[in-house]
């Protein structure tokens, strides 16, 4: 009988950065599914402006906290090098999708604090027991730049969070090479 021999162990990403990955990414597919369905709820609904407004806010200003920390936390920390069995441009790609998904991570919430600030009918972001402050002046034309930019910029977020599934899935289950199988070390 053919004996498979498993690489499992040393490789895995630290545990503070496994749990940071995941509760990000639950926050994020949280904020891109509120934005999503509350821009397209009826002015008329009270809870538009009154709740889903202001939760989208708060809990955006929360993820961006998390990828700060991430960020400090990785910044400090050996990582797991890329599985030997990966090619060179997939090693390269996988890369500047990490890169690009921190990013995004980054300037989304700050657009989305940039717009609120702007927005002449809209007075701070409200964080959990406090208040956070409008940071730039007030004004309208500034204002949908940073809408469209938001806007923009998250969409662009959910392409490459979808892309990235995809790889970590096709590693996993069509790649023979059982060392592919990145989505072990993060789990
Ligand atoms: C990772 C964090 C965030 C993600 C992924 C995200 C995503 C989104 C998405 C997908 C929309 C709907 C866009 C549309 O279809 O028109 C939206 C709208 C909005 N977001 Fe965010 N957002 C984030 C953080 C924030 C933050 C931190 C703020 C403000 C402090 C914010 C304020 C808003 C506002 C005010 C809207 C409504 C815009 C409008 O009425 O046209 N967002 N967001
Ligand atoms: C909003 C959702 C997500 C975001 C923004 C995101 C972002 C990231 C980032 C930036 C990294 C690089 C980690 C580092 O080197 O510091 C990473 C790694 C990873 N992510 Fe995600 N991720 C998300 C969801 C998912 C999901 C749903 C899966 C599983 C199907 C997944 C699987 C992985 C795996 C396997 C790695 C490790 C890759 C490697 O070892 O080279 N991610 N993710």
């Amino acid at each position: 009988m053919e004996e498979r021999v498993e690489h499992f162990g040393t490789d895995k990403y630290p545990l503070a950065l496994r749990l940071l990955h995941w509760a990000r990414a639950l926050l994020i597919f949280g904020q891109l599914w509120m934005g999503w369905t509350m821009v397209r709820l009826s002015d008329d609904l009270p809870a538009k402006f009154d709740w889903y407004y202001p939760t989208h806010k708060e809990f955006g200003v929360l993820t961006f906290l998390l990828v700060v920390v991430q960020l400090a936390i990785r910044s400090r920390t050996t990582l797991p090098a890329s599985p030997d069995g990966l090619a060179n441009w997939e090693k390269k790609c996988s890369k500047a999708a990490h890169y690009l998904l921190y990013s995004l991570a980054i300037v989304v919430p700050l657009m989305g604090y940039s717009m609120s600030s702007t927005y002449t009918q809209s007075d701070g972001v409200p964080f959990f027991f406090t208040h956070l402050p409008e940071l730039l002046p007030k004004n309208d034309n500034w204002f949908k730049v940073f809408q469209w930019l938001h806007k923009t910029l998250a969409y662009t977020l959910l392409l490459l969070v979808v892309l990235h599934i995809l790889g970590a899935l096709k590693h996993r289950f069509l790649d023979a090479d059982r060392r592919n199988d990145v989505l072990r070390r993060m789990l």
